[in-house]
């Protein structure tokens, strides 16, 4: 039995398959690389010393996704498949529904096809779009996406919802992401952002790596202790960890359709990122005030006791691991 990962090479999905092999899990990947890279999948097996199965196919495309489940008895598949970048969704918001939810209907629809009813979704806490109160709880409402991105999960959410009123024999589990940040500590994998990054923890890494001028604080006029945005950053490794718990979950507690927010339940500020960088590091972070970015909210993070109650999930590291092993990917990966 194996766990079908689309969207695996990326940086989600290649960290909890090697937190899934190394939890004695059986794996197969499936992805396109339209944003990794093929190299990933020898770091997989270089880091836990074992093998999977992989597919370079589109989860789009039909018959290639048949093919994988003809040829693999799939127990549960977790879904990292689609694109993430929110800029280029406002751009292209054809390709972005396109991609993440036909892509995600297609992948439903062949689950069904060969019985296989055990699915985790990477949802995001964007869904709660301006939140209605401070930590956020899973119960708290969602809706107000201010992008396509954000949309195209707040839409996946309600198909998962609607699937499982229709049919209670499938197990879904909604994960609810904070803010990802960090890698794993052999420094082998890592998040790989195309062109200049959008999201502020792989900008201040390549500010001090010298390959970007300055860091642009996008507003400090935020109703927060230092006026700049305050997020709830997780490390990916931890990240990783809370989708083994919640296939556990699924696999002991059958049936149901549960959603977990995973994030540590702590907030820190733009400058609290900067600075905490630089101590873990030694390395200089020049920064600039810059005008408010248009979509952002003053403050979020999550109120993660669902997840410890439930799947017994906390987040362990520190923001100093979260600094320390984002340094030492872009140091090893420039090499
Ligand atoms: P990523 O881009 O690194 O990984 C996604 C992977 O899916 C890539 O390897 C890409 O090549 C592959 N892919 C995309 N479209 C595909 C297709 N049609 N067929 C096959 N493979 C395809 O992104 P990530 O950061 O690992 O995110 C994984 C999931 O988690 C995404 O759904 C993302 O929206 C969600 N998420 C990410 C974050 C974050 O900050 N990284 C936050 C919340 C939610
Ligand atoms: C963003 C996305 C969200 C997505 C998440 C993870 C938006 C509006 N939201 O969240 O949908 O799920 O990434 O991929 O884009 N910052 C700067 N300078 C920078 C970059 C960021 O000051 O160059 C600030 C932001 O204003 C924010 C904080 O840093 O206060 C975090 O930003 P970012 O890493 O982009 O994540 P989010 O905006 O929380």
């Amino acid at each position: 039995m194996a766990i079908l990962l689309p969207g695996g090479a990326g940086y989600i999905g290649s960290h909890t398959a090697v937190e899934l092999l190394n939890a004695g899990k059986d794996v197969v990947i499936l992805d396109n690389f339209s944003n990794s890279k093929p190299e990933v999948l020898e770091k997989i097996k270089e880091i836990t010393g074992k093998d999977f199965k992989f597919y370079e196919a589109d989860y789009l495309d039909r018959e290639a996704l048949e093919k994988v489940f003809k040829e693999n008895e799939i127990e549960a598949v977790l879904n990292f498949a689609g694109y993430k970048a929110v800029g280029e969704s406002v751009e292209k918001p054809l390709e972005y529904y396109h991609n993440n939810i036909t892509g995600c209907l297609v992948l439903l629809q062949t689950m069904k096809k060969y019985n296989v009813k055990k699915f985790i979704f990477s949802s995001s806490a964007t869904v709660y779009g301006e939140p209605e109160k401070i930590p956020l709880t899973e119960d708290c409402k969602t809706g107000g996406t201010t992008n396509p991105y954000g949309t195209t999960k707040l839409f996946i959410e309600q198909i998962l919802k609607d699937l499982y009123k229709s049919d209670n024999t499938w197990d879904i589990c909604i994960l609810r992401y904070f803010n990802p940040v960090g890698s794993h500590e052999s420094g082998l994998i890592g998040e790989e952002p195309q062109g200049i990054p959008n999201n502020l923890m792989p900008y201040i890494a390549r500010v001090a790596a010298g390959q970007l001028k300055e860091l642009s604080v996008f507003g400090n006029d935020y109703n927060t202790p230092d006026g700049t945005g305050v997020r709830d950053y997780i490390h990916v490794v931890d990240l990783a960890k809370g989708h083994v718990c919640a296939l556990n979950k699924l696999d002991k507690e059958s049936k149901g359709l549960f959603i977990y927010n995973l994030g540590t339940g702590t907030g820190y500020s733009v400058l609290d990122m900067v600075k905490a960088f630089e101590k873990a590091t030694g390395k200089n972070v020049p920064y600039k005030i810059a005008p408010r970015r248009a979509g952002d909210i003053a403050t979020c993070y999550a109120d993660p006791e669902k997840a410890k109650k439930e799947l017994g999930w906390v987040a362990t590291k520190t923001l100093e691991d979260m600094c320390k092993d984002s340094w030492n990917y872009i140091e090893k990966s420039s090499k």
